[in-house]
């Protein structure tokens, strides 16, 4: 995600998709079973990336705990994202942020963990609660690159493949490390971008103008044809029927069952606003921030080493600016899928 706090500012999209979470975050809290002691209650944010979009439904899990257990018990926040996550912008919001949940709460502990989420991040049996929004999209590796285009679901054959079994063994990699961490009777929520069953997501458009600025910018010599040849993403939306996979033997998976898993179109807001004003510029531009502040950081990193931090911003200012003459001659709105799957971890304590 783009640094500096510009995910924070521009990531709407996900800000929005991250709502139709929140009513299963607080259903789940208010059915924790009560615990006796004064063992803190332990909820993990995974993929937090800057924070901003995780104030919400910390401060809705905190509301909801306290409602039960009073104002003293100990609650523990852990936000985890990967080591060169913006940090500094993630504190500074946990600290600073007028929609802060510490604010009020001297009993809740905000912390952070720099690791990836395919891997062992807490305890056993230790955390109550869980979440996570827009981040279990994101492969642990880029299984291959994409022959003239940036988005996996625009590539076909063996390459298609390859993303499709990557993104299989990365759920049930995703879901193996989940489900020791998870403390019996524990919930995990899980947004994500997601398709229709027929595998439409709805973000082809902007991935398909990202992909011609890109070729403009080929020609134009600001980046390198082998630079570009190895611009990959590494996030694309999955099938409902994907997430379910590894329960059709069974119902479950390792101590995982699924209680909710459902797909939905998310309206974009950008478009409601353009239907208001009318104003295409505002819509292009919102597309093309949107766009930056999401992918344009991954993309970046195929960039020749030898490029310093001024010209990789002059990368992402070039993709940002070379949007919205597309976008305004094609506007439509990006009224892209979620998925929300609810998961909870087998036995009592
Ligand atoms: C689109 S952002 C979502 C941020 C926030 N949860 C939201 O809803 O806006 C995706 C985040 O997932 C993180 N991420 C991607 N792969 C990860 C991994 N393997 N382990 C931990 N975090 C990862 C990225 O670094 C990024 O901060």
């Amino acid at each position: 995600m783009e640094g500096q706090g510009a995910y924070n500012r521009y990531a709407k999209l996900q800000a929005g998709g991250a709502t139709l979470g929140l009513p299963h975050l607080e259903k789940a809290v208010r059915r924790l079973p009560l615990e006796s002691g004064d063992r803190p209650i332990v909820i993990a944010d995974y993929g937090s990336s800057q924070g901003k979009n995780s104030l919400a439904p910390i401060r809705i899990a905190i509301v909801a705990l306290r409602a039960r257990l009073g104002p003293n018990r100990p609650i523990l926040v852990y936000h985890e994202d990967l080591p060169f996550n913006d940090f500094n912008a993630l504190f500074g919001v946990l600290d600073q942020d007028p929609d802060r949940y510490v604010l009020d709460e001297p009993n809740v502990f905000p912390c952070a963990i720099g690791r990836s989420f395919y891997g062992s991040l807490l305890p056993p049996d230790y955390v109550n609660r869980g979440w996570s929004s827009y981040a279990v999209n994101w492969a642990s590796r880029i299984p291959s690159l994409i022959p003239g285009h940036i988005f996996a679901l625009r590539a076909t054959g063996a390459v298609r493949a390859a993303f499709d079994r990557q993104g299989a063994e990365d759920w049930e990699t995703f879901l193996s490390f989940r489900a020791n961490e998870l403390r019996p009777g524990g919930r995990l929520i899980v947004v994500l971008a997601a398709t229709d069953d027929d595998g439409i997501s709805r973000v082809e458009d902007i991935m398909d103008h990202a992909n011609a600025v890109l070729a403009d910018m080929v020609e134009e010599h600001v980046i390198s044809a082998d630079e570009r040849a190895r611009m990959v993403l590494g996030a694309w939306p999955r099938r409902r029927h994907d997430l379910l996979v590894p329960f059709a033997h069974d119902k479950q998976f390792q101590d995982l069952r699924v209680e909710y898993c459902e797909t939905s179109a998310l309206p974009d807001t950008a478009w409601a606003d353009y239907q208001q004003n009318g104003s295409k510029d505002a819509l292009a531009s919102k597309h093309a921030l949107f766009f930056r502040s999401t992918f344009a950081p991954s993309l970046a990193l195929a960039l020749n080493r030898s490029r310093d931090a001024e010209e990789q911003r002059a990368f992402s200012d070039r993709l940002e600016h070379g949007l919205p003459s597309r976008i305004v001659g094609q506007p439509a709105p990006m009224n892209s899928f979620l998925a929300t799957i609810v998961l909870a971890k087998l036995g009592i304590v």
